[in-house]
């Protein structure tokens, strides 16, 4: 898949970015193996418990990935950044940028931003019955209402993911008392609650090819983001490009 590459940045307003890297692998046991040196020790050791190969190649390539683009941009040996799970399991670097990881199949996608942030990416599977009961009212109709429902369902369930992730709760947060707005390609809009900790949470879905969903939520709609699509050193590239063009000091980590 070497042409699948490309950056998007959908808005022009100034403000807070939200960055998306998605890496797509014909390989992944190569691509892990190339990242497996920026592991913690604890990672490491995870990731040698994992019984299938997908599984510990998809975590060794989301940790490790995300490991080197923060130590980047923060200037820190990847391996050596505090990086602890949260009550709900979130990962989460204390005085460091928001960040969240998703993989599904050969996909590993990763948002990183000044805030809280929440990614969801799923690959096209057949689900017969579509579970409805998942989704809000308006949701149901909607995918009801719709010519593909299978992918008006996905559309909407990796938004829905990407909010709970960007809360930090997960699924826990309980997929049914909000609604994803429609038509969220490439700009944030905030989802509609009657209250609650998602109330305020603004999603915006990802443009990505054919037989693949994606989304990425964080804190508010005043946010613009770039998605940058390529292989692990080409999003390492691309972050650092984007690291140079950004003052240093709003980028500091202490690390005791
Ligand atoms: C997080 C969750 C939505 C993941 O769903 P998924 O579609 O299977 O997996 P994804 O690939 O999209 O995301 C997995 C990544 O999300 C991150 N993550 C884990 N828990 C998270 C949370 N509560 N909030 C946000 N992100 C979380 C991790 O980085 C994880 O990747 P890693 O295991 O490789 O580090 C789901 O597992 C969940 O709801 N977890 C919370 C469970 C919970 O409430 N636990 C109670 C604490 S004991």
């Amino acid at each position: 898949m070497a042409a699948l590459r490309w950056s998007v940045r959908s808005t022009m307003e100034p403000g807070a970015i939200v960055e998306v890297f998605v890496v797509h692998s014909d390989n992944l046991v190569e691509e892990a193996d190339a990242l497996l040196p920026a592991l913690s020790p604890a990672e490491a050791e995870r990731a040698a418990r994992y019984r299938r190969s997908e599984d510990r190649s998809r975590f060794i390539i989301g940790r490790g990935l995300l490991r080197r683009l923060l130590g980047d941009r923060l200037a820190v040996a990847p391996r050596s950044l505090p990086i602890e799970a949260g009550p709900f399991g979130k990962p989460a670097l204390a005085g460091g940028p928001g960040f969240n990881v998703s993989h599904s199949g050969r996909w590993i996608a990763i948002a990183i931003g000044d805030r809280e942030v929440g990614i969801d990416i799923e690959e096209r599977i057949a689900l017969d019955p579509l579970p409805l009961a998942a989704l809000s009212p308006e949701e149901q109709a909607r995918v009801r209402r719709a010519a593909d429902p299978l992918d008006a369902f996905l559309s909407i369930w990796v938004a829905k993911e990407a909010v709970l992730k960007a809360d930090g709760r997960g699924l826990g947060g309980g997929t049914t008392p909000f609604t994803v707005p429609p038509d969220r390609m490439g700009r944030p809009h905030l989802v509609r609650t009657e209250g609650g900790r998602v109330a305020g949470i603004g999603v915006a879905t990802l443009d990505l090819p054919p037989g693949v969903h994606g989304a990425v939520a964080a804190r508010g709609d005043a946010w613009t983001l770039d998605t940058f699509l390529g292989t692990a050193d080409e999003c390492l590239a691309h972050g650092r490009r984007a690291v140079r063009g950004r003052a240093r000091s709003d980028l500091c980590l202490e690390v005791f």
